[in-house]
């Protein structure tokens, strides 16, 4: 997974922060045609944090990183009607092409251009992760919100991908994965929002996988594979590829491979006046 390849919020902040979201848009525009058919995670998840929101076809939400847009056949369920934001034109024109959201926006979730208070229910799966200031995201998220609105968020925390982490600690000191942030963190970036009752569930969602390889190639069909220093640490060769899946061997079970995915749920309602 990308790694923050800049420290968060060192300066230049704004410059910095530019970079990263634009690798980021990069990445998974690389990935909107392969995306669908790779996320098994991301379905499981996304369908448990739908059925989170209230049921009825009322009011207009919003989706917030739609992605490819494969979970909009369902939010039909959820309200009136739609719009779907994501930082990615691929991604975005991809949910296009379905022809079921009021409107396609692209734009960084933390500075939505949006009108404040128009939504009834706001819908976000396994974008949080990708945003270097969380707080920042949760604020546009309560704004746009209207009075009584309800909103669903899932992202990945620390502990995904341990494994992983642990194979790659064994050959070098660097960072080889993206900075998941602890639990704690994001419930102090939720409590600067205070016009949103937070509640925060926390569950593991375990992977598993043939050989490292394989995981690798998910993740790059996911659009979630670069890593910071890639080509200088030779991740590519052979004999750092043998040495990491040595290392990750140690973790087999009878499964296979194992790789962990903490997913945070974080559900509010915003206050109604
Ligand atoms: C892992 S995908 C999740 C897509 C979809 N929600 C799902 O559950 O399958 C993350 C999506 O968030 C988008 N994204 C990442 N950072 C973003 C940001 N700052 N603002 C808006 N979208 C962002 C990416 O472009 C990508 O489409």
């Amino acid at each position: 997974m990308i790694s923050r390849l800049t420290p968060r919020l060192c300066e230049p902040a704004a410059q910095s922060e530019s970079i990263f979201l634009k690798q980021v848009a990069d990445s998974f525009g690389k990935a909107c045609e392969s995306y669908a058919d790779a996320a098994r995670l991301q379905q499981q998840v996304a369908l448990t944090a739908l059925a989170m929101l209230s049921a009825n076809h009322s009011g207009k939400l919003l989706d917030l990183g739609c992605g490819p847009g494969w979970i909009h056949p369902e939010l039909k369920n959820y309200c009136d009607e739609f719009s779907a934001v994501d930082l990615s034109a691929g991604m975005l024109s991809k949910a296009r092409s379905l022809h079921l959201a009021t409107a396609y926006i692209q734009a960084d979730a933390a500075a939505l251009p949006l009108a404040t208070a128009q939504f009834d229910k706001l819908f976000s799966s396994l974008m949080l992760q990708w945003c270097q200031r969380p707080e920042a995201v949760l604020a546009e998220a309560a704004r746009v919100l209207a009075p009584g609105g309800q909103l669903v968020i899932t992202t990945l925390v620390q502990g995904t991908l341990q494994e992983l982490q642990a194979a790659f600690a064994t050959l070098d000191s660097r960072a080889h994965t993206q900075l998941f942030l602890p639990e704690a963190e994001l419930i102090k970036a939720a409590g600067t929002v205070s016009q949103v009752n937070w509640h925060f569930e926390q569950r593991n969602y375990p992977l598993y996988y043939p050989d490292v390889k394989s995981l690798a190639r998910e993740l790059k069909a996911l659009g979630a594979n670069q890593v910071a220093g890639r080509s200088a640490t030779g991740l590519t060769g052979k004999g750092y590829w043998q040495k990491l899946a040595a290392a990750y061997e140690k973790h087999r079970t009878a499964q296979g491979l194992p790789a962990s995915y903490q997913v945070l749920f974080i559900t509010g309602t915003k206050n109604a006046s």
